[in-house]
């Protein structure tokens, strides 16, 4: 039997994208899904671009006896890349229970099924958040965890410890953490993107929200931090050279190539931009006026982070390759094309 890659959470952002890389790289796809931040438009945009329709299964990974009956279903999967989880800072504070719940069980119980059934490796996504605000910048993954600032990134730090000690324990297994710094854009076809529900936190869908007449003006949450033009600055990185780093290390752990059970990547630009520099690429690359005012600091926001990348660049191989600019017009494009499909429902 054909060997099958489990992706969890493969409907979502980060998920959808990354299916459309490892199915284009000849991998058989499983996507379970709960669908609590998705929905099924995006397998239909997998789809359209690859000509293959992944299998899918709407489960909930917090629910070990809809696993089990999965994992009695389908006995030939190989590696889990694990994006299940839910996101958002702001709601992690307000509801940190639902956090710990739903992202700390999901990961508990594929590592006690990989046990089980003998499932060897797993890709997990981490995130920058474990950092901080690091003494150094770029930020290494040797850098110390900080203490986490909210549950969700607390969420993230806990997820590494658990797959640690459970590969300390079990050396049979191995996985591999990447700890994504600021993902954004969309595939080129516009097919699938990002799909904040309610009013988006992060900066960039607030960005083509507004250009396209959501929202009156984007908020820009401080000008006077310590860094050159006063707002903040994070690395940037588009989506699809971030799904392209899920198919390297995935490839790294079948091939055997990894160095130690369990390895941790940073996966960014490598470079630093400014909220107000990300406002001019957005303008240059789309052609559109962004409506912005200065407001106060967002609390809890770190001043400046981006990544180290040269392990990444090193020993996967990989570098993320799309401009800034090419990356707001794919979030733009995105944009436009959500609201012809409103548009076409309504
Ligand atoms: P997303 O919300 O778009 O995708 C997550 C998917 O997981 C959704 O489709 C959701 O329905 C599903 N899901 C959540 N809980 C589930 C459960 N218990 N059972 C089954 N399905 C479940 O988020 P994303 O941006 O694609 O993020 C993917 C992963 O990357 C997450 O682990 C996130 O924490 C991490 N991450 C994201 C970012 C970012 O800025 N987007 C940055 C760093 C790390
Ligand atoms: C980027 C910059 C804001 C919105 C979050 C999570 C982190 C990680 C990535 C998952 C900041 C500024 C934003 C707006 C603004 N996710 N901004 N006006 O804060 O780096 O990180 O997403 O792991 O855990 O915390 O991303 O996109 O929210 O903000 O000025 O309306 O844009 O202040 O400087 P952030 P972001």
């Amino acid at each position: 039997m054909e060997k099958q890659i489990l992706v969890t959470g493969g409907v979502g952002y980060i998920g959808s994208h990354t299916v459309v890389e490892l199915l284009e790289s000849g991998f058989e796809v499983i996507i379970v899904d709960n669908l609590s931040n998705s929905n099924m438009n995006a397998l239909d945009g997998i789809e359209e671009i690859t000509g293959k329709r992944p299998l899918f299964e709407k489960l909930d990974v917090c629910n070990k006896s809809q696993l089990s009956s999965f994992f009695e279903k389908y006995s030939g999967i190989e590696a889990i890349i694990h994006f299940a989880a839910f996101k958002s800072v702001s709601e992690s504070v307000a509801n940190p229970l639902k956090y710990y719940h739903n992202n700390l069980t999901s990961t508990i119980n594929l590592l006690y099924f990989m046990k089980k059934k003998d499932i060897p490796y797993m890709v997990f996504s981490s995130s920058c958040t474990v950092y901080g605000q690091p003494d150094e910048l770029p930020v290494s993954e040797k850098a110390p965890v900080k203490k986490a600032t909210s549950p969700y990134g607390n969420t993230k730090q806990v997820m590494e410890e658990i797959i640690s000690d459970t590969l300390l324990s079990t050396p049979s297994l191995k996985a591999i953490s990447l700890r994504y710094f600021n993902p954004i854009g969309a595939h080129p076809s516009a097919l699938i993107g990002e799909l904040p529900t309610g009013v988006p936190d992060n900066l960039i869908p607030f960005i083509t929200q507004t250009a396209i007449g959501i929202h009156d003006e984007l908020k820009v949450f401080g000008d006077d931090y310590n860094t050159p033009d006063g707002s903040a600055i994070r690395d940037y990185l588009h989506v699809v050279d971030l799904a392209k780093a899920h198919v390297v290390a995935l490839q790294r752990l079948l091939k055997k190539q990894n160095k130690a059970n369990y390895e941790i990547f940073n996966l960014g630009i490598g470079k630093g931009v400014s909220v107000l520099e990300a406002i001019e690429s957005f303008e240059r690359a789309t052609g559109e006026k962004l409506n912005y005012k200065i407001v106060d600091r967002r609390a809890g926001d770190v001043e400046k982070v981006w990544g180290d990348t040269s392990y990444a660049n090193k020993e996967l191989g990989w570098k993320a390759e799309i401009s800034l600019d090419d990356a707001m017009l794919s979030a733009w494009n995105w944009e436009k094309y959500l609201k012809k499909r409103k548009n076409i429902n309504t």
